[in-house]
């Protein structure tokens, strides 16, 4: 990314992360080492790049919100004993953003389907949902591999 499409990342970054319980994010680790907080940053950022790399258009704020929001499940999920995580906690990221702020369609898709095809109904409907999706699965596999 150029300089001023990192000024433009760093703005929106900038404009949400202090706002609802995004911060308590820092409190949960995803994979390995990281934090939730700083996986759903990394997807942001990927998100971010690939609608650049891909000249794809979309609503650039609905994108970075949702990318943020994506795993707002506010919980250690390692210590999780309820259905399993993996298809339960986009429902719970989404009621918790749903108290916490005011989304769009387009942001509560994004944060519903991002686990889509293992939530084989819940299917991405616009183009920032899935570039969270696949920006979340690089992302993942990259901690995962490699960041242990
Ligand atoms: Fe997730
Ligand atoms: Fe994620």
């Amino acid at each position: 990314m150029n300089f001023e499409k990192e000024k433009d990342f760093i703005r929106l970054i900038n404009s949400v992360k202090h706002s609802g319980r995004l911060q308590e994010m820092k409190n949960y680790t995803q994979h390995g080492r990281i934090t939730t907080y700083h996986h759903c940053y990394s997807v942001a950022k990927t998100s971010y790049k690939l609608k650049e790399f891909f000249h794809i258009s979309v609503d650039e704020e609905e994108l970075i919100r949702g990318a943020m929001l994506h795993d707002y499940f506010l919980y250690d999920w390692h210590h999780f004993d309820g259905p399993l995580h993996g298809f339960y906690h986009p429902k719970a990221a989404l009621a918790n953003a749903n108290q916490d702020f005011q989304l769009s369609e387009k942001e509560k898709n994004i944060i519903y389907s991002h686990m889509w095809p293992l939530t084989i109904t819940k299917v991405p409907r616009c183009r920032e949902a899935w570039i969270v999706s696949i920006a979340d699965k690089i992302v993942s596999t990259r901690e995962t591999l490699f960041e242990r």
